[in-house]
């Protein structure tokens, strides 16, 4: 018998649209399940932010998400994963899925020379946290990492191809790739929207890892523990909800998400 926890909605939270890449492989692999989304797109980019400062944006995003009655929070932001996952933790009675960790496994998982360049926003980078992960789960791993601030802005912007982005790939990858990585780790939600300029720029020897899949899987896994996970023949209904304009997020958000974004509502994330 399930318990009426299960048919609350999955809360998942990013910056902006780059989370929705998460979101879509939830989706995806759990069509039963009711998600809602956040986007804190008043307040993008996280990663140029001090720790504090995300700490108390994702505090609020928490809070927010948590008045919708949520039974499960994924935080599908690196660099909020890197800053705020022990206090959201400590501040929930719900279980809190990060993005680093599953995104650090797959890169293990992947990698065979233990070579592996991560890419992220200056606060992923400069927090250590996947050097520290990667290690954890292979001591003997070399992790060479750099920071992509500009890639969000061209993300939120839509902007995925062309020559401006190509050479400000170049730009960025090049000190990694001089170091023969055989993976590189997309250590921001944003970063899949890139992928095909990313992977041309690194070349086929590289292999691309993001999150996403893992962390749906991790989702899986810890509703399936806890007797929480709809397999029902109903489909879930997906709710967006942004901090700032619903329009342009619409019109991005469909190109992250995969298909057009019914209901895109604005939330005054400065209440509460
Ligand atoms: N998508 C986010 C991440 O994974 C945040 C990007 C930003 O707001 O700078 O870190």
């Amino acid at each position: 018998m399930i318990s009426d926890v299960a048919y609350r909605p999955i809360g998942v939270f990013d910056s902006g649209v780059g989370g929705l890449t998460v979101c879509r492989k939830i989706a995806e692999t759990l069509p039963a399940e009711s998600i809602v989304y956040l986007g804190d797109t008043a307040r993008v980019p996280y990663g140029s932010k001090s720790a504090a400062t995300v700490i108390r944006y994702a505090g609020a995003c928490a809070e927010l998400l948590s008045a919708r009655n949520i039974k499960l929070l994924v935080v599908a932001c690196n660099t909020a994963s890197a800053f705020a996952l022990d206090t959201l933790r400590a501040q929930l009675s719900i279980p809190v899925v990060g993005v680093v960790m599953p995104g650090a496994r797959a890169a293990c998982k992947r990698s065979v020379s233990g070579r592996i360049g991560v890419i992220g926003t200056r606060g992923v980078i400069s927090s250590g946290v996947y050097d520290a992960t990667i290690r954890q789960i292979r001591p003997e791993a070399r992790v060479v990492s750099a920071a992509c601030p500009l890639f969000v802005p061209f993300a939120e912007e839509g902007w995925t191809e062309g020559d401006v982005i190509t050479s400000v790939a170049r730009t960025y990858l090049s000190g990694l790739l001089e170091k023969d990585i055989d993976t590189l780790v997309l250590g921001c939600t944003h970063y899949p929207m890139l992928r095909n300029v990313i992977a041309g720029v690194a070349g086929a020897a590289v292999h691309l890892v993001d999150s996403a899949e893992e962390t749906a899987c991790a989702v899986v896994n810890i509703l399936e523990e806890r007797g929480l996970l709809l397999t029902d023949a109903v489909r879930g209904t997906h709710t967006f909800l942004v901090s700032d304009s619903p329009d342009s997020f619409s019109a991005t958000g469909a190109q992250f998400f995969g298909h057009a974004l019914n209901q895109v509502e604005w939330l005054d994330v400065c209440v509460g």
